[in-house]
């Protein structure tokens, strides 16, 4: 052990995952004493069950769309079929190397990793098994997890996306409740696997929270590519009998497939670990801080999907960077959560930044949009992609928000993430030449059109 006999650190983190490690690794970077505790494995739900082995799913799908797809672009190959074991080997053994790279750099950082369920007892003490560690500081980040609905009961055939990922099987039909962001990754898996996909979606649109016009453009890609989808549609009730589980809608429509998924959203795991013994104020299951990520306990931050906000790895990370380097005595600056980019890695991708048309226009009014066809852009044209950046300028002022939809589209923000938060000019961004032929021309192209000189679109 690393710690003193007391086990005093400068700061006690409980929960390894994103928002935990990232502070853990930045709090030992600046020569703090730290322990974080993990009762599962490190590196969490991103790394274990969520965007790292999704997104190996994902690839798989883009491959065996490709193997289907090569006649397209006069390549004789046929698609044979989707080997899950192979899959699950595949997405296993990236997870493996990323987690075994990710042990070794908190063991490097002489980090007091403490494996074991803890709980806070009191403001300034996790207690693990017989340990009691104290802080100067905690940091609480438990991150969250799957959610279903009152009477759906998870088992079986029914499942949320920890189960999916274990699949030994592709499912002849699969019925995804919820098409927000899990949702729409896991339908556009299963249909390129081979299934059979119904979304169901309570909204009147898929990834609600994105702008408008990125919606109605994957609503209509799922459609070409055989995907049922079906907005504005509550479910009330499913049963499983036999190999079947059937699923009910509020308007008395049924639905039978091989496996439901539940995709509804995601909750914060804070019950039951002491917070609110300790006096840290839990509302609806989330830990509200202020921007400097404070609980109304004093010496108790919070960071990562705990805290209310954008349940993203990549928030989680900086949360966690920021609370160490504010403990650390930097005064770094706070995490704006506006400037924080949003993928979704379904086919087609989604890429966003800042507000969407809607709330520009509700926070200030005049606002000024323009949208670049993907159908003008020479590599989004060698690709077969179809889709469209969209962006959002204040009437004569910054651009407020990007919205992106095609192939490949999550990298191009990078480059959209900087126009948002450094509040660039359309003007200022049409003075930079974009390399030919890339799909990142399109979002130059797009500043071009704004700027009042359109190139190939028209103004
Ligand atoms: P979500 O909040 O994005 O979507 C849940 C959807 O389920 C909503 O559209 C909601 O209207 C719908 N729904 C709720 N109750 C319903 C009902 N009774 N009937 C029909 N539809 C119903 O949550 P999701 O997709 O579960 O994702 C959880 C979190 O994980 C999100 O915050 C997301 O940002 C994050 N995530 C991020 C990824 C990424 O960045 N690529 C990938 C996967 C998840």
């Amino acid at each position: 052990m690393s710690a003193t006999a007391a086990d005093d650190y400068d700061v006690v983190i409980l929960g390894g995952g994103s928002g935990g490690y990232a502070c853990a690794l930045r709090s030992a970077e600046l020569g703090l004493t730290v322990a974080l505790v993990e009762k599962a494995e490190l590196g969490g739900t991103c790394l274990h069950r969520g965007c790292i082995p999704t997104k190996a799913f994902l690839h798989a799908a883009e491959v065996a769309d490709t193997a289907r797809e090569g006649e397209r672009f006069g390549v004789k190959t046929t698609f044979e079929s989707v080997d899950m074991a192979g899959v699950m080997s595949y997405k296993n053994s990236v997870v493996s190397r990323l987690h075994k790279g990710l042990q070794g750099l908190v063991k490097a950082a002489k980090i007091e990793y403490v494996t074991g369920s803890g709980r806070l007892d009191g403001p300034r003490t996790v207690a693990v098994d017989d340990r009691r560690l104290t802080g100067r500081h905690i940091v609480l980040a438990t991150g969250s997890q799957a959610k279903t609905l009152p009477g759906l009961e998870i088992g079986g055939r029914i499942m949320t996306s920890d189960e999916a990922l274990g699949l030994d099987h592709v499912p002849a039909r699969v019925v995804v409740l919820g098409g927000g962001v899990i949702g729409v990754e896991f339908a556009s898996v299963f249909r390129s696997f081979g299934s059979d996909v119904t979304v169901v979606e309570a909204l009147p649109r898929l990834v609600a929270g994105e702008d408008e016009a990125v919606s109605k453009q994957l609503e209509r890609a799922f459609r070409k590519r055989k995907i049922t989808v079906r907005t504005g549609a509550r479910f009330a009730s499913a049963t499983q009998a036999g190999d079947v589980v059937t699923v009910t809608l509020e308007s008395g429509d049924t639905i039978e497939a091989d496996l439901l998924l539940v995709a509804v959203g995601r909750g914060p795991v804070t019950a039951g670990l002491g917070y609110e013994e300790a006096g840290i104020a839990v509302e609806r299951g989330f830990v509200p801080t202020d921007e400097r990520l404070n609980t109304n306990v004093e010496g108790v931050r919070a960071v990562g999907d705990i805290v209310p906000g954008l349940q993203l790895a990549h928030r989680g990370f900086a949360q966690g960077i920021f609370v160490a380097e504010d403990i650390a005595g930097l005064s770094p600056t706070v995490v704006d959560e506006l400037s924080i980019p949003r993928v979704t890695y379904c086919d087609p991708e989604i890429a966003s930044v800042g507000l969407t048309e809607a709330q520009a226009r509700e926070r200030y009014g005049d606002v000024a949009t323009y949208e670049y066809n993907l159908g003008g852009n020479g590599r989004s044209q060698i690709l077969g992609t179809q889709g469209f950046v969209k962006v959002v300028r204040r009437a004569d002022g910054p651009v407020v928000g990007i919205h992106m939809i095609g192939a490949r589209m999550g990298e191009q923000v990078g480059e959209a993430q900087l126009i948002v938060g450094w509040e660039a000019f359309p003007e200022d961004v049409a003075a930079f030449i974009h390399a030919h032929p890339t799909q990142n021309e399109a979002l130059g192209e797009a500043h071009l059109a704004l700027a009042g000189k359109p190139l190939h679109a028209h103004s």
